[in-house]
């Protein structure tokens, strides 16, 4: 099996240092900057702008995965593309027309994500399977960092990643949400290729950043 991309969330790194963070990221062998956009209505939570990515962009070659908890989305799809948004991921909640979000991503020239929440039904995927280039699978309720991992979330990316096979797709399938070294290889053993954690790889400070890291990468 190979290793699954580690996507680092910054919403976990120290706000005041966001610069150094993903630098230090970058040098710890994070293969993607997870970026959770909140906009404290579709989740009650209210974390990065556009300008904030844009001011990022220059401290590290990562990709950029930007995670829009956001409704409605379409008007910002844009200005995170232009800020240097490599990936970016919506919910089917966040704007009517999924299909033509999904489109108008890939038309922006970034990889269109769509991300299931526990409560998400994944047999939307199927009507669009082929616009998506990541799947997202929330492992805990979207809004905070540091809550536990919904065990359920195993049978939901063994459920995402039969989709993704039968589709022929290539799209990635990312978990998001309580991942840890404890249960990492379960989400890989379910068919998970991308990993997004938070608390886990900023515990401890910059210097434990690449055990972390490898830690998940390992497991
Ligand atoms: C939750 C976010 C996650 C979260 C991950 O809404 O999408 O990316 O911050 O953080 P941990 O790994 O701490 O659960
Ligand atoms: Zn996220």
């Amino acid at each position: 099996m190979t290793a699954p991309l580690i996507c680092p969330s910054i919403l976990a790194s120290d706000f005041a240092k966001l610069g150094a963070e993903v630098a230090a990221l970058e040098a710890a062998g994070a293969d993607w900057i997870h970026v959770d956009v909140m906009d404290g209505h579709f989740v009650p939570n209210l974390t990065i702008g556009p300008d904030v990515v844009k001011a990022l962009r220059p401290h590290t070659t990562l990709p950029f995965d930007v995670h829009l908890m956001v409704a409605p989305v379409d008007p910002w799809l844009e200005a995170y593309r232009n800020a240097g948004a490599d990936v970016l991921t919506v919910h089917p909640e966040s704007g009517p027309h999924l299909h033509r979000t999904l489109g108008r991503i890939r038309q922006l020239g970034a990889k269109a994500g769509i991300v299931f929440n526990p409560g998400t039904p994944l047999n939307i995927l199927e009507d669009v399977i082929d616009l998506v280039d990541l799947v997202l699978i929330m492992s805990v309720n979207p809004g905070f960092g540091g809550q536990s991992f919904i065990d359920s979330s195993l049978r939901k990316i063994a459920g995402a990643r039969r989709l993704i096979d039968a589709a022929g797709s290539h799209a990635h399938l990312q978990v998001d949400g309580g991942v840890t070294s404890a249960n990492a290889a379960a989400c890989v053993a379910a068919g998970a290729d991308a990993l997004v954690a938070g608390s886990f790889v900023f515990k401890g400070g910059p210097d434990a950043y690449a055990a972390n890291i490898a830690a998940l990468k390992s497991a």
